[in-house]
């Protein structure tokens, strides 16, 4: 399993957005690896039209209907076509673990799908307690990195984290400078249950070449 991260990358954004979800649908199509595409909020409703592809949210707000200018609501990402949503990502923190829990909980009662990202096996360990989907171990020092990957720096913790994700029934998920079918294949050695990858693809001169390496890993 994929999730490609959009984030806030040129190629990942407004119609190219639209593009790059119609080359992973059908690349996931073809070989049949469920592919995830988490887009920016002001794409969801969009992409969702264009795909069959899951579509996810980046992030949503702890909060509820009314006086929350500015905030990411979890019904308003849903009616948009969203299926999930990923809370906690390094970039993207909450400010504690409570915000966290109730911007989980407010996603559940939307009826969205979670994965919550954990920094190390301390912050794992804490944030399993929200029963999210899937968890997810990103170490934050190697998120876009050129040289290394999570797969390849951190086995030994990716090994830890799947014992400590599986162990209540929670599928791992691992990112952060993922960017070869090697990573794939050594992140799911080690017990991943599917990667997160954002650069190698989003930014990509070549997006579909990248894809097609990263799906050969499984
Ligand atoms: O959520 C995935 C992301 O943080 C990993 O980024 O660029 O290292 O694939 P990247």
């Amino acid at each position: 399993m994929l999730f490609v991260n959009f984030k806030t990358y040129e190629k990942g954004s407004g119609t190219d957005a639209i593009n790059l979800v119609a080359m992973l649908e059908s690349v996931s199509k073809d070989t049949q690896i469920k592919i995830v595409a988490c887009v920016q909020t002001s794409d969801i409703k969009e992409v969702s039209l264009s795909s069959a592809l899951e579509i996810w949210a980046q992030h949503i707000d702890p909060v509820e209907f009314g006086s929350h200018t500015g905030s990411i609501l979890a019904e308003a990402v849903y009616e948009d076509g969203a299926v999930g949503t990923l809370l906690n990502h390094s970039e993207k923190r909450f400010a504690d673990y409570n915000d966290l829990e109730v911007a989980h909980k407010r996603a559940k009662e939307a009826g969205l799908k979670t994965l919550i990202f954990a920094k190390d096996l301390n912050d794992l360990r804490t944030v399993i307690k929200f029963r999210p989907d899937f968890v997810s171990y990103e170490p934050p020092e190697l998120v876009g990195s050129k040289t290394t990957s999570v797969a390849i720096s951190k086995k030994e913790v990716v090994k830890d984290a799947v014992e400590i994700a599986n162990s209540i029934g929670i599928p791992l998920i691992v990112g952060a400078g993922i960017k070869s079918s090697e990573d794939v294949r050594v992140s799911v050695e080690l017990g991943a249950s599917g990667v997160l990858v954002a650069s190698d693809i989003v930014a990509a001169n070549n997006p579909i070449k990248e894809l097609k390496d990263i799906i050969e890993g499984f």
